[in-house]
């Protein structure tokens, strides 16, 4: 049995479905992978919530849900507690990172990710933001420490696209990679193909709570190119960056492109894809008429795909019906799980 120390970093969707999911399912996992974690120390804004011991995690949900802070949590709570000075106030060796994304800054995951790495913790992170302005110096800064950087929540969470990368394509080559990687764009699309206005498409996304309040991160195409850059970096070798990705969200497509692709037996997709060129790798985001035979085509509503062209495999396909906190919180624990078993595997 391999017992982990955590501090999670964020209490909002994600991180109160991670607490949810290990109250839920936290002694299977230990009985039939032989992997725990102890939740040492929760941050959210308001500071933090502390116990050497482990903190209790329903308790923990209750405070947040009573007072909105975990920092009211009884006789552990630490009132403005956070960042670096947080993650270096408690003994752990894991940290789990679920605070906002920022695609162009990192921030402020990417100070978080580097606290735990350079104290030689392992990190599960579902926050792309990290990811995308210094994949690879934290990938080297990891090695270096002889610790884990794993972050299956990134890239259509409820997917195995990332697992299906790591573990199953050794020996062939991913030649390009097309995705349909924002379920809120992919809703928004789907909903103008019915004849709703984009205002409306989106106002209808923000009511099933998919759309973040402020829904440009999709709309502009950032989260999807933060995705495809994630998906290169890590299966086609790539270092790209933000500025390497040509960017085009849905912004500017009417309900009217909609019905002629359509009538064209098309279904237009913002699509994120990334090939080998010339020059390297080249990834874009871009509204994409595609043949209603495609396999991303088919994708409609909250929908989320990956179809990797391999050399020795063809097409292999990874999708989703939805996107919910809760299947975040999975591939989170997945990575957990796998990094127990690996290193339990090693020693
Ligand atoms: N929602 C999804 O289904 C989904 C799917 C895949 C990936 N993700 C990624 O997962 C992350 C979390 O998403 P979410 O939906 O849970 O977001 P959220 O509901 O906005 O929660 C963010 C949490 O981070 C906390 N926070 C903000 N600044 C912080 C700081 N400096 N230090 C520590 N905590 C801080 C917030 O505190 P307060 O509670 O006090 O505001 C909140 O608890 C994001 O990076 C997102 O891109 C989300």
């Amino acid at each position: 049995m391999v017992t982990y120390r955590a501090v999670r970093m964020g209490f909002g969707n994600v991180g109160r479905a991670v607490a949810t999911l290990f109250l839920q399912r936290g002694t299977a996992v230990e009985r039939d992978h032989g992997v725990a974690v102890r939740f040492v120390l929760v941050a959210d804004r308001s500071g933090a919530a502390v116990d050497p011991a482990g903190l209790d995690l329903q308790r923990l949900l209750d405070v947040k849900a009573r007072t909105g802070g975990v920092a009211a949590y009884p006789g552990g709570g630490r009132p403005g507690l956070s960042g670096a000075a947080a993650i270096a106030s408690v003994a752990a060796d894991l940290l789990l990172e679920v605070s906002p994304t920022s695609v162009r800054t990192g921030e402020p995951g990417l100070a978080h990710l580097r606290a735990a790495l350079n104290r030689a913790m392992h990190v599960v992170t579902a926050n792309k933001g990290p990811l995308v302005g210094a994949y690879r110096d934290l990938m080297r800064l990891a090695h270096e420490r002889g610790v884990e950087l794993r972050y299956a929540g990134t890239v259509a969470a409820p997917t195995p696209a990332l697992d299906l990368a790591r573990y199953a394509l050794h020996g062939a080559v991913v030649e390009s990679i097309e995705a349909v990687p924002n379920a809120t764009t992919n809703y928004i699309l789907t909903l103008m193909e019915a004849g709703y206005a984009l205002e409306d498409g989106i106002r209808a996304a923000q009511d099933v709570g998919i759309a973040e309040t402020d829904p440009a991160l999709d709309v502009e195409g950032w989260d999807s190119a933060a995705k495809i850059i994630i998906l290169a970096n890590t299966v086609m070798g790539g270092d790209l960056r933000l500025d390497d990705v040509d960017v085009e969200g849905i912004g500017a497509v009417t309900t009217a492109q909609l019905t002629q692709a359509r009538r064209q037996g098309r279904a237009l997709k913002l699509l994120a894809s990334v090939r080998r060129g010339p020059r390297g790798l080249h990834a874009a985001v871009a509204p994409t008429p595609l043949p209603v035979e495609h396999p991303l085509a088919r994708l409609r509503n909250t929908a989320m795909g990956v179809l990797f062209h391999t050399d020795l495999l063809g097409d292999l396909l990874v999708s989703v019906e939805g996107d919910a906190p809760l299947g975040t919180a999975q591939a989170m624990l997945r990575d957990v799980v796998q990094i127990g078993r690996e290193h339990r595997a090693l020693s």
